[in-house]
């Protein structure tokens, strides 16, 4: 079957860099002959028939803007058999002979589920600050992120080192330590706490003690949020050595800014091979880049765990300290 016309959403969390692909994704289709529409709202949009057509000049000027111009949402009713079906009719209703899904895990359980039980064809960006999707270096945003981060920890370090302090910092990441890893590690601190590594506060505060009295009196620990809250590490510390601790919670400022040119480019490169993808009639399909190439892998192999290599630099954090 020939491709003639197609749809593009984002879902889940936002990501900087979704713009870039959305753009990308956009005008590689109508650059191949293809009609796009754009989808709002990710599954809740197809749900509710809210689409549109878009043309070139519906994504100028977006490359270098933060979020989504198809807003996001993470939908419950597209998890229930009803939800599904009025998915279904929506791509049946406007012709759309594929979709370009861009987001994260959920994104893609949901491209899953519409190309093999639904036989639409789907093909995955991957969308998300977590960098937790397999087949892929890297997803669009999690550079950001980290920029996002580093620059506000670089600042809480101006702050740390003046009052000489104990400072917690907690950064985003459910089930995923690859940005407070990152920043751990670009930002200098002293520690960090991550999902994927068992951690002993007490080996911590003991060297927290060893290093006041040694003269070292300033400390940053950084905590990924899926592996404790910064509140109750900073409680714990303060109860077992009687420092004084501080904690700032970073949140969504991670997720919003401008997209770096490295998440630009990657959003640019992997918008285009979706639509690659599309037009030879490839469906369940993630693309992705490794080691500066273009990897297309199952979607059900890129939601599977993606192994976090975090030693090398777990080891150099604490070398440096
Ligand atoms: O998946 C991206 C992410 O930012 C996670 O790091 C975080 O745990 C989650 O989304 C937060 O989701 P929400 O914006 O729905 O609170």
């Amino acid at each position: 079957m020939s491709v003639r016309r197609i749809g593009v959403l984002t879902s889940g969390g936002d990501a900087p860099g979704m713009n870039a692909a959305i753009r990308a994704a956009v005008r590689a289709a109508l650059n191949s002959n293809l009609e796009v529409m754009g989808i709002f709202r990710g599954f809740e949009g197809l749900i509710n028939q809210d689409l549109k057509v878009f043309d070139h000049r519906a994504v100028s000027n977006i490359i270098g803007r933060g979020g989504t111009i198809l807003k996001t949402a993470r939908s419950a009713d597209f998890m229930t058999e009803e939800g599904q079906k009025r998915a279904v009719e929506t791509v049946k209703k406007f012709g759309l002979d594929g979709l370009i899904l861009i987001g994260g895990n959920g994104t893609y359980n949901g491209g899953i589920v519409l190309s093999r039980k639904w036989n639409v064809p789907c093909i995955g960006v991957p969308g998300t600050i977590d960098n937790d999707i397999n087949g892929t270096d890297s997803t669009i945003g999690a550079d950001t992120a980290v920029n996002t981060a580093l620059e506000a920890i670089d600042k809480i370090r101006d702050t740390v080192t003046s009052m000489e302090r104990i400072f917690v910092v907690e950064v985003m990441g459910r089930d995923s330590g690859f940005i407070a890893v990152q920043v751990g590690l670009a930002s200098g601190s002293e520690d960090v706490l991550i999902p994927e590594r068992k951690f002993e506060i007490h080996k911590m505060c003991h060297d927290m003690v060893e290093g006041n009295l040694r003269g070292k009196v300033s400390w940053i620990v950084i905590v990924a949020e899926g592996a404790a809250k910064a509140e109750d590490v900073a409680k714990q510390i303060t109860e077992i050595t009687s420092l004084e601790t501080r904690v700032a919670v970073l949140g969504h400022i991670q997720r919003g800014g401008s997209p770096t040119a490295k998440d630009r480019n990657l959003a640019s490169m992997l918008g285009a091979e979706a639509v690659n993808l599309l037009n030879r009639g490839e469906t369940c399909k993630a693309v992705g880049v490794i080691s500066e190439n273009i990897n297309i892998v199952d979607l059900e192999f890129a939601v599977t765990k993606k192994e976090l290599k975090t030693d090398n630099f777990y080891q150099l954090i604490k070398t440096l300290t």
